[in-house]
């Protein structure tokens, strides 16, 4: 009778722990730190925003930035974004870890493969912009930039 006792409570036992470990795993996919979202790393280029990847106004005073970064370097067609309105940045990579870092600003971001790192930046004066990976991701590290022009 023991036995049985002990069967249900090790039964119960282990359903607690797996719901524990699905409940914790789920929020983990849905709210992850520091704002990132999951990417399947293969479909970046099927998944939006990346599969148009550049810029676009989200309304009056809001505008989107896609790009995909990758060896060796950036996908993103002609960056042009106004000053004084918030620029929202949504970068990825198909391949292994970047950074997406535009020079002078507070806009420093690791780039991870399979999420999307989300950052909120407004640009207070007009001008080009030099964007850079600070993280060295292999040969061709030196040869990932590209440019931002703010108007
Ligand atoms: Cu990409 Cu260094």
């Amino acid at each position: 009778k023991y036995e049985k006792i002990w069967l249900a409570f090790g039964v119960a036992a282990l359903v607690v722990f797996l719901s524990v470990v699905g409940v914790s795993a789920f929020s983990h996919d849905h709210t992850p730190a520091g704002g990132m979202e999951t990417i399947d790393p293969k479909k970046v280029n099927e998944t939006a925003p990346f599969d148009n990847p550049g810029v676009t106004q989200l309304d009056d005073d809001t505008y989107q930035v896609a790009v995909v970064s990758m060896a060796f370097g950036y996908n993103a067609p002609e960056l042009k974004v106004p000053a004084g309105k918030e620029i929202i940045f949504k970068v990825t990579s198909t391949d292994v870890v970047h950074s997406f870092t535009i020079d002078n600003t507070k806009v420093n971001l690791m780039v991870v493969p399979g999420q999307i790192t989300t950052k909120s930046y407004t640009f207070e004066k007009p001008g080009k912009y030099l964007i850079l990976c600070n993280e060295y991701c292999g040969t061709g590290h030196h040869l990932m930039y590209n440019e931002i022009e703010v108007y």
